[in-house]
């Protein structure tokens, strides 16, 4: 799930000042095969990948339609456009897409998720297992993981994928066409209509609320200065994340900065009108 479906467009075309991607030379020559009416890449670790996303169906349905939505509007958005087709990884994107929401997973045993981390994060660091631990995997170098881990891990955090490299754009704007909006010019309308027809959207929302909520109670902490927090206050009783935010961390800083220099004046600059 990506915040807010800010599709920049215009961020996508002009404003990147990462070096081009290097594509992978087996890019060049991958399978593909159609689902839902879009044709996409075929090769093994695209198939392994969606084969694992696959344990999802009977346990979080929302997120295997998800996840498979976010990955085929992606590529029929660039299946639309020849040069940018030719510019993206599109079984990085493949991957990074089908994976993005693997610590979404709330089996007690998940092997996706460390309790430690924002889910994110610890999808990231998950695809990025998967694609090591793969027979294939070696084909990944170092930029191609990283390309994953940031496309993943950043998915939330407003505007920074904007500037990166277009593969990691990519994957974090396939996961914007989820967002509630008018459907996009990048996609043609046949392809909205194939893909929600047989990956439905009918309980994104709640199951997202629902998966967003859990993490507040079982692992309060993680959600602490993101916006996950917000579903803590809202719906869990005792969750309080006052005492945690970075907020918090400067007020005491104020207290302990007066006691050290109780001397300094501190003069505040002009304020805004
Ligand atoms: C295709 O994508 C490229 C790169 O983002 C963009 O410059 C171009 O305008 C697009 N073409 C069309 C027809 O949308
Ligand atoms: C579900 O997906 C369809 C097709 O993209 C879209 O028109 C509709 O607005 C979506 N519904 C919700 C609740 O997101
Ligand atoms: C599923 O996708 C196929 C194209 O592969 C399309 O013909 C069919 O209508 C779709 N199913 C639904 C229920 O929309
Ligand atoms: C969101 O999820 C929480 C936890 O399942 C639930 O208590 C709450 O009612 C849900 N909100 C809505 C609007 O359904």
């Amino acid at each position: 799930m990506k915040f807010a479906g800010v599709i920049s467009t215009l961020a996508l075309a002009s404003t990147s000042f990462a070096a081009p991607s290097k594509r992978s030379c087996a890019a060049e020559t991958l399978p593909t095969t159609v689902i839902a009416g879009v044709e996409v890449v075929d090769s093994q670790i695209v198939r392994d990948a969606h084969e694992l996303v696959k344990e999802f169906i009977p346990l979080q349905p929302y997120l295997y339609n998800h996840l498979l939505r976010t990955w085929l509007l992606g590529a029929a958005a660039l299946n639309n456009n020849a040069t940018l087709k030719a510019s993206v990884d599109l079984e990085l994107h493949a991957v990074g897409s089908l994976l993005h929401d693997l610590a979404w997973d709330q089996r007690d045993d998940s092997p996706y998720n460390s309790h430690a981390y924002r889910f994110e994060i610890d999808s990231g660091v998950s695809a990025v297992d998967f694609v090591k631990n793969h027979p294939d995997g070696d084909k990944w170098d170092a930029v191609r993981l990283e390309k994953l881990y940031d496309g993943i891990s950043l998915q939330t955090i407003i505007g920074v994928a904007d500037f990166k490299n277009i593969d990691v754009q990519w994957i974090v704007h396939s996961i914007g066409f989820e967002f509630p909006q008018p459907r996009s010019p990048l996609i043609p309308e046949q392809f909205y209509d194939s893909v929600q027809g047989n990956f439905t959207n009918s309980t994104l929302f709640r199951g997202t609320n629902d998966t967003f909520t859990r993490f507040a109670v079982k692992d309060p902490e993680t959600t602490y200065n993101t916006f996950l927090a917000v579903f803590g206050e809202e719906y869990v009783p005792g969750y309080q994340e006052k005492g945690h935010r970075l907020f918090d961390l400067i007020q005491g800083g104020i207290a302990l900065e007066l006691g050290q220099y109780p001397d300094v004046p501190f003069v505040p600059i002009a304020q805004v009108a």
